[in-house]
């Protein structure tokens, strides 16, 4: 009897090729029809860029942005619901009819032209009230209302909605404190503060992932975990190990919780080194062992490379590992935001997953290059993106071929969004959207070369890639 290999040799014909955005960065009428003021509009007034009072103006833009994604051939969709759109105070008594029904009308625009939607219950964009009624995400509170919020929107979308992220990146949140409104009267609070707040966010997903079984039996559900490829500038054990706790840390520990169950060792280390002690409660154990995700979300877009460096001390990880500077490639192409493009990085990067959780299910939900462009002549030929796209998923593929299980793939961004660090100066989009971060102009739309050259793959299930290039 000859051994006979059940690998895939290609993207399956029900792969889902998609594309992402959040609302705070696209959709604006951010005081509009109820919706309440979020951490993510505060920390937009406060930077040097545009605000999220109009963003690129989704929300009065759905049905022309919705009949460019139908154009474009997407399957899938991942955007994230607003939940002071929902509950404007966070935990109001009754959900916001006006912000129930443009979901409502998103998600069946979505359904009527065949594209699944993949939903974000939580992206960076707490409601404001929840931090001036008990400081967010550091108080148990914040649990119970995450809970409800979730249980609204399983309640009010489940019936259409397949697939649920529970929150994107809470690594970088635990990190930068700030991404969640968090206020410490202490600034030597905010680490056990921070820590704290990462507890109760793992805590709450453990409810939801429970909770989504038991009302949507047939959704699946999971995290939206920042995983970036990292690697050591050395090879010595040194270097070596440090990559690997950043890695862990950074990256595994999201997903190590989500899949395990409990929190990791190695975090559990840096807690007791920190002198770190959480606030548990007994059935939290239980909570922990019965709910569980059933895929990854990741968000990757490059390799970090990192340096020992005693003196440094990136502004990301203070806190948690210092002593590391990360070093630019320059055999490879960069972006001005010190982005590579390392297509081997993420076929190495779905292996490691692989390897720590066999045969999981991954969403890529995020995974782009930015740029500064300008419109010329109504068009924007945005080479470098179809270069990175290019080779990205034809290492995509590769991964597949080497057994991963890859479901989806949603380039950030469907359209120009505000980054949330550079504003409109830098663009992710497959759409230009017509505006700077001081003229909001028309707010007309123009789909980039990028975007032709991504309808191709969706049609031709990514048979038009087969070389580097
Ligand atoms: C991810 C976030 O961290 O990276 C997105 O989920 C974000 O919301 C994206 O926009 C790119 O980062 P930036 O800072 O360029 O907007």
């Amino acid at each position: 009897m000859k051994y006979q290999t059940n690998l895939l040799k290609d993207f399956p014909n029900n792969f889902l090729w998609g594309a992402s955005t959040s609302a705070f960065q696209v959709e604006g009428a951010a005081k509009e029809d109820g919706k309440g003021i979020t951490v993510a509009d505060l920390r937009s007034q406060k930077s040097k860029y545009l605000d999220t009072s109009i963003s690129v103006d989704h929300y009065h833009h759905l049905v022309e942005d919705i009949k460019l994604m139908a154009d474009l051939g997407l399957k899938s969709y991942r955007f994230s619901i607003s939940w002071a759109r929902i509950f404007p105070h966070g935990n109001d008594d009754k959900p916001n009819k006006k912000g129930v029904a443009f979901y409502n009308r998103l998600i069946n625009l979505l359904i009527e032209n065949k594209i699944e939607p993949i939903v974000t219950i939580f992206h960076f964009d707490l409601p404001q009230a929840l931090v001036e009624q008990y400081n967010g995400w550091t108080n148990r509170k914040c649990v119970d209302d995450y809970y409800n919020y979730a249980k609204t929107l399983f309640e009010l979308y489940g019936d259409r909605v397949n697939y649920w992220l529970t929150i994107n990146e809470q690594s970088l949140l635990a990190n930068v404190p700030t991404m969640n409104g968090i206020k410490a009267s202490n600034p030597e609070n905010l680490r056990q503060l921070s820590e704290q707040s990462n507890y109760y966010m793992f805590l709450a997903q453990a409810k939801v992932y429970r909770l989504c079984h038991q009302l949507l039996p047939k959704a699946k559900i999971g995290p939206a975990v920042s995983y970036m490829t990292t690697l050591p500038y050395d090879h010595t054990s040194l270097d070596i190990l440090k990559s690997k706790q950043l890695e862990d840390m950074i990256g595994f520990i999201d997903m190590d919780v989500a899949l395990r169950g409990e929190l990791p060792s190695y975090y559990q280390r840096y807690l007791r080194d920190n002198q770190i002690t959480l606030n548990v409660e007994l059935q939290d154990q239980e909570d922990f062992i019965k709910g569980r995700a059933d895929f990854l979300g990741l968000n990757w877009y490059s390799t970090s490379i990192f340096k020992l460096n005693d003196q440094a001390n990136p502004k990301m990880l203070k806190g948690i590992i210092s002593g590391v500077e990360k070093v630019r490639d320059n055999r490879i192409m960069n972006s001005e935001w010190d982005f590579s493009c390392d297509p081997q990085g993420l076929r190495y990067a779905l292996q490691r997953v692989n390897d720590r959780f066999p045969n999981i299910p991954i969403i890529i939900t995020e995974c782009g290059w930015p740029e500064k462009e300008e419109l010329i002549n109504g068009e924007v030929n945005d080479v470098n993106r179809i270069k990175y796209l290019n080779n990205h998923i034809y290492q995509l593929r590769e991964a597949i071929k080497d057994g991963v299980n890859v479901i989806s793939f949603n380039p950030w961004s469907f359209l120009d969004l505000i980054s949330v660090n550079d504003g409109m100066d830098k663009r992710y989009g497959l759409v230009y959207v017509d505006r700077d971060n001081y003229d909001k102009k028309e707010l007309k739309r123009y789909p980039k070369s990028s975007y032709y050259f991504y309808q191709k793959v969706i049609n031709t299930n990514a048979n038009n890639i087969n070389k580097m290039i």
